[in-house]
């Protein structure tokens, strides 16, 4: 089968077109011939990750060790990018009782990866669903990762109607189904991105729009009920004041500091620090498709790029330029 192969990390011409061998399934597995697979934040990561500095992984430094020896210190252990996808199921294991072929399915894969792909397998209990019915393949592949991440850490940021929620990262993978989920629950949103993006996340639903070059949201007044930092750009001293009494700053990014405060705000009441990792699970995306049906849930697709432009499509990604997401498509069927 034909995919996007990378032997060693740097920058995106690395990314070549490839005939690989194509997967079977195992028992539990299902076959799926991918149509489309966007670029996320994890594959521009995973791609050049020997080059990532201590400081650039959002994650405790602990951490840093073994997410090395999962992808490789010198060269890539993963060879083929892509955490999530859309497709259709084209065989199943004996064991499989979920799905069946022809099944048109979207899912996520994680830090496993391998979208970038013609063909791909996973266990059918994987975060894997029936795709929205409304939705074109590159646009349902462009959902389960930012899907995924903003429902699951949302929940532990006890959102509830009439909250005020500020989210600093809204035009990101993360950030723009934040955006989506947190008007959908009834709150009142304040996005903050990059000025070129500004557009985008008020298309998303967000009530207002924070350039985080012109405007430090912690000083303008206003207090909400949860900030939500996708990157861990702010700091908990800095937005304490921006916080309501039992306010909570959730971070998705965080280091060993914020595990600490962490510890130290659960133990005394009042603003608390949360720093969550995200659960993935399948219902969620059966979640999502029943919001994304009844209208109320989209992906906003920049730009699509055949499989064999690869390297193209990651070189927009890190240009800056992008609104949305942008989407790898490999045939796909109109
Ligand atoms: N906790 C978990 O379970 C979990 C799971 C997955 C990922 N993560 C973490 O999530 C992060 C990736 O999130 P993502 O996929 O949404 O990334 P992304 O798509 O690259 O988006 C990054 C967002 O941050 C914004 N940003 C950049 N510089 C900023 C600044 N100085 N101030 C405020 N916002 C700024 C960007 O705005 P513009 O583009 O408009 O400039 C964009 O909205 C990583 O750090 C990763 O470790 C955590």
């Amino acid at each position: 089968m034909k995919a996007i192969v990378y032997t060693e990390f740097g920058p995106p011409e690395v990314l070549h077109l490839a005939e690989v061998e194509k997967p079977a399934p195992k028992d539990n597995e299902v076959l799926i011939r991918v149509y489309a697979a966007p670029v996320s934040y994890g594959d521009l990561t995973a791609r050049n990750f020997k080059n990532i500095s201590a400081r650039e992984f959002h994650m405790p430094l602990p951490l840093l060790l073994p997410t090395r020896m999962y992808f490789g210190f010198n060269k890539p252990k993963i060879n083929i990018l892509g955490s999530e996808f859309a497709g259709e199921i084209k065989a199943v294991g004996k064991q499989v009782k979920l799905f069946k072929t022809g099944d048109q399915v979207y899912g996520y894969l994680g830090q496993r990866m391998g979208a970038y792909a013609e063909y791909l397998c996973m266990p059918e209990g994987g975060s894997l669903a029936i795709k929205p019915a409304n939705m074109t393949y590159a646009e349902a592949a462009a959902v389960p990762y930012g899907a995924i991440m903003a429902t699951s850490l949302l929940r532990k940021g006890n959102l509830q109607r009439g909250h005020k929620v500020l989210i600093n990262g809204a035009s990101g993978g993360i950030g723009s189904a934040a955006v989506q989920l947190a008007k959908y629950y009834g709150a009142e949103v304040t996005g903050v991105c990059g000025a070129p993006r500004m557009e985008y996340v008020k298309s998303l639903g967000a009530d207002r729009v924070i350039d985080y070059a012109k405007e430090d949201f912690t000083q303008n007044g206003e207090t909400y009920d949860l900030i939500f930092d996708i990157l861990g750009m702010s700091s908990f001293l800095r937005c304490k004041d921006s916080l309501k009494q039992n306010g909570i700053y959730l971070l998705a990014s965080f280091k060993t500091k914020q595990l600490i405060q962490m510890q130290w705000t659960s133990m005394i009441g009042g603003k608390k620090v949360i720093c969550a990792l995200a659960n993935e699970k399948p219902e969620d995306l059966v979640f999502i498709r029943e919001l994304i049906e009844a209208g109320k849930f989209e992906a906003i697709i920049d730009r699509c790029y055949p499989l064999e432009q690869a390297a193209e499509a990651h070189r927009y990604v890190e240009s800056g330029l992008k609104k949305g997401q942008v989407v790898i498509t490999i045939d796909q069927p109109s």
